[in-house]
């Protein structure tokens, strides 16, 4: 039973089938290819614009820092959540790459910005006091770390109270096809209609092998030229982009990523209804996506370790277990059944 994480799945077989179909003859090298070609269709027809550019990375954390380095200055602030991603778990990245960006963090439950701290964080900005590192760029996650959802109200409205303060938006959307598959919303709702300049679109986590798409919307798109230098420096810039271009036209044709996410959202789901079943036990934040933080009891975290159930404990004391395309059925019956016996 594996529910460590939705990057411990397989990738979908037509990903590895698109990899091999454009596994011949020759192709324009550095993202001047046929299938990047075909992709920037695709992302047209599933954002509903024509205004972006785009750069696709391996991993998530390379395009969160990528991007944040073109939306915050070496001496600006990025505003997130104190358990955003771009904080814990990137190893001070969107700081190296930015050249010096500090992180200013902000509380907020289930790890979505609460508003009031947002406001204060705002009021206080002052670019001229020369003493405090000024804010630059607000940066949110949805799916947050702790698997809850912000709505596309809710990203709008906070993204209009940093612009008002001449804020740049970002949005961590590693889990993005979860959220949207929650809400129901359309990815062009969520993005930039909701006054996100820049989107890190995850597909590896969705069912890819290492495919994040890094989006510019409308004026920043003025910045795609650094970002390409900046991608060929800090070394994302593979020369055969054909087969990470081949991973995202096989996620985003016929919506195969938001399918893809509605399934690992679905046995979530049953996964939350399996250890809620259990007396005593409870969710520290509501299964939104495909992620259940379950608080368990002493006896149930003692029969999870013994059978070797793969999940992580999560700081407040909860348990993280994750869902993906590829969970299987048999593996939420085993932990039921394992449960039960408790
Ligand atoms: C919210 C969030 N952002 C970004 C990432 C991507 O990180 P990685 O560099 O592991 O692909 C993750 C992975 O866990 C994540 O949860």
């Amino acid at each position: 039973m594996d529910f460590a994480s939705d990057t411990t799945a397989p990738a979908h077989p037509s990903v590895i089938d698109a990899i091999a179909g454009v596994n011949t003859g020759s192709a324009s090298s550095y993202g001047a290819d046929d299938v990047a070609a075909r992709v920037r269709g695709l992302l047209a027809e599933t954002f509903e614009t024509n205004d972006f550019d785009f750069w696709i990375c391996a991993s998530g954390t390379a395009s969160n820092a990528l991007a944040l380095s073109v939306v915050c200055s070496s001496i600006g602030a990025i505003a997130c959540h104190e358990e955003a991603h771009i904080e814990r778990d990137e190893r001070g990245a969107p700081e190296f790459f930015s050249g010096g960006a500090k992180l200013r963090l902000l509380p907020g439950h289930g790890a979505q910005i609460d508003e009031n701290a947002l406001r204060d964080a705002l009021a206080m900005n002052d670019p001229s006091f020369v003493h405090e590192t000024p804010l630059e760029t607000l940066s949110l996650t949805n799916l947050t770390e702790c698997g809850t959802a912000y709505s596309v109200e809710t990203i709008k409205h906070y993204a209009a109270l940093a612009k008002a303060e001449g804020l740049n938006t970002h949005l961590d959307g590693a889990r993005l096809a979860n959220a949207l598959a929650h809400t129901g919303a359309h990815p062009a709702d969520m993005s930039w209609k909701a006054g996100i300049d820049v989107l890190t679109l995850g597909l590896t986590k969705t069912g890819a092998i290492g495919c994040e798409i890094i989006l510019l919307f409308g004026q920043m798109r003025a910045k795609f030229e650094a970002l390409k230098a900046r991608a060929k420096r800090s070394g994302h810039m593979p020369p055969k982009m054909r087969f990470l271009a081949a991973q995202a036209e096989a996620m985003l044709t016929d919506g195969l990523w938001r399918n893809l996410a509605a399934d690992a959202n679905r046995a979530a789901k049953s996964l939350a209804n399996i250890v809620c079943a259990q007396p005593g036990v409870s969710l520290a934040y509501p299964t939104d996506g495909n992620e259940v933080f379950a608080i368990l009891t002493p006896d149930l975290e003692a029969k999870i370790k013994q059978a070797g159930v793969r999940c992580y404990p999560w700081p407040g004391g909860s348990y993280r277990f994750v869902c993906s395309w590829a969970t299987p059925q048999s593996d939420l019956e085993a932990l039921r059944d394992l449960l039960a016996e408790a």
